[in-house]
């Protein structure tokens, strides 16, 4: 079984924060992300994940705003940062293809592959909020189909960027007087629809060869997208046959991409609420969840369904139909999905999804909790988990220190590290080297530099 730990905000539960034991402005605090890193090193998890966006939603004059949001550090800074402080834990970070450039992050990820030792990977995000445009210079996003068409590309260039320098070609070697071997350097001369890049990479290429591609978008061409490149599938299920079905519908259409099932794990998000008994448990669920006042509650809502207005609605009817979100068309399938599956009021919908409670939550003992992953994962519904704790660190260490154990007795878990990479931890195949193998065309040395 994978693990990954989900150090967005300060838990899966909006509330999370307001948690007797969560930690006070930890996300802005270093000694914060190295406490999570530490107990999820300890919990032998494959890695942490930081989720990212680029931008703030917009002023708003009543007290929804004062909670809605929280800030967000530069993944790759936190992420170098605890290359230092932890040996075998992997990083996966967020970044935008709509809102940065190819060589840029290209270079950003090769070099983080070198600090922390090939410990990382990349959340391929296309963005999904207006507000991000705004910063960008646009005046909206851009649409789903463009946004997809742009990240197809901007992987595709990335690829080639890490391919640039061929495994051996930095020799520095002192006696013959020469760095770099140039004949195993190469020009990418790229010329796309949306990115014009010359290329090479002014960094060798990784430990890992290219980071772990990591995706989570899960709209028809979000699928497509992932079978083409993703070799981690970051996916959120509120029931164990709908997560069923999502994997055996992913091997499809990665067989249909010429890719075997096992070049790409499929990890459910999983919130776990624990408690000495479940009893305790249902009482911090249910105090966590009378810490989001309804307002602030609706308007994450509103915001997860494409920014729809719901306040001439009464809270305590159903969910009026409302347009498709071009954001992000899975969640917004979802959120509706479940409004209608469960039959909720407004109220009760927007009390879930605040409590982060599209994705599975369990509520109970650390037995429960271990039971169920266990029944997901031997019936194929999950190669692993995003675990989710409500608030944190505390959450995650409860998960760590009580659920952990209970999977390792069972045979589920690794009982300690062995060496290697992120891509090893994970089975993932070490990329070859398309200008090494054939694959990618030379490109001559008059073309590079010109863009032609
Ligand atoms: C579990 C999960 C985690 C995600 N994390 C992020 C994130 O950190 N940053 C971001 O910009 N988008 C994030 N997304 C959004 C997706 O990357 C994607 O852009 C979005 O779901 C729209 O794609 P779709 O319409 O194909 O679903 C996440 C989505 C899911 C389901």
């Amino acid at each position: 079984m994978k693990l990954l730990a989900f150090l967005m905000q300060t838990g899966g539960h909006m509330a999370g924060w307001r948690h007797p034991d969560a930690a006070p402005a930890a996300l802005t605090d270093i000694a914060y992300f190295q406490h999570c890193a530490a107990v999820a090193e300890r919990g032998l998890f494959d890695g942490v994940f930081i989720a990212d966006s680029v931008g703030y939603p917009p002023a708003r004059g009543d007290d929804v705003f004062a909670c809605l949001e929280t800030p967000k550090l530069d993944p790759a800074v936190i992420i170098a940062a605890l290359s230092a402080t932890t040996r075998h834990l992997g990083f996966v970070g967020t970044a935008s293809t709509s809102y940065s450039q190819p060589f840029e992050l290209a270079r950003r990820f090769a070099s983080l592959d070198h600090v922390t030792g090939g410990r990382i990977g990349w959340n391929i995000v296309a963005s999904t909020m207006e507000n991000e445009a705004h910063n960008f210079g646009l005046a909206s996003h851009y649409d789903h189909t463009e946004r997809y068409a742009r990240a197809g590309e901007f992987v595709d260039v990335a690829k080639r960027l890490w391919d640039s320098w061929e495994d051996g070609a930095m020799l520095a070697d002192k006696a013959a007087g020469r760095y770099t071997d140039p004949a195993r350097i190469h020009g990418v001369g790229y010329q796309g629809v949306h990115f014009q890049v010359a290329g090479p990479l002014n960094v060798p290429r990784g430990p890992q060869g290219h980071p772990v591609l990591v995706q989570a978008g899960a709209s028809d061409v979000g699928k497509r997208f992932a079978a083409a490149h993703a070799e981690v599938i970051f996916t959120s299920h509120s029931s164990m046959a709908t997560a069923q079905a999502f994997r055996a519908e992913m091997h499809e259409l990665l067989r249909e991409a010429g890719r075997s099932a096992d070049s790409c794990k499929i990890m459910c998000a999983i919130t776990p609420i624990i408690g000495a008994s479940a009893a305790e448990a249902q009482a911090t669920r249910t105090a966590l969840d009378a810490a989001i006042p309804l307002p602030v509650a609706m308007g994450k809502l509103e915001g997860l369904l494409g920014n729809v207005d719901l306040s001439g609605h009464d809270p305590d009817g159903p969910l009026p139909d409302v347009p498709e979100s071009g954001m992000s068309k899975s969640t917004w399938e979802q959120v509706v999905g479940l409004a209608r599956r469960e039959g909720l009021t407004i109220r009760q919908l927007a009390a879930q999804v605040a409590g982060g409670r599209t994705s599975r939550t369990v509520t109970g003992t650390a037995a429960d909790v271990a039971d169920e992953l266990e029944a997901w994962y031997t019936s194929g519904a999950a190669d692993g988990f995003v675990i989710a704790a409500p608030y944190l660190p505390a959450g995650l260490e409860l998960f760590v220190d009580g659920v952990v154990p209970l999977l390792q007795q069972r045979g589920l878990f690794r009982t300690e590290y062995a060496p290697g990479t992120l891509r090893d931890r994970l089975g993932l195949a070490r990329p070859d080297n398309g200008y090494a193998s054939g694959a990618y065309a030379p490109v001559r040395p008059e073309f590079i530099g010109n863009g032609a």
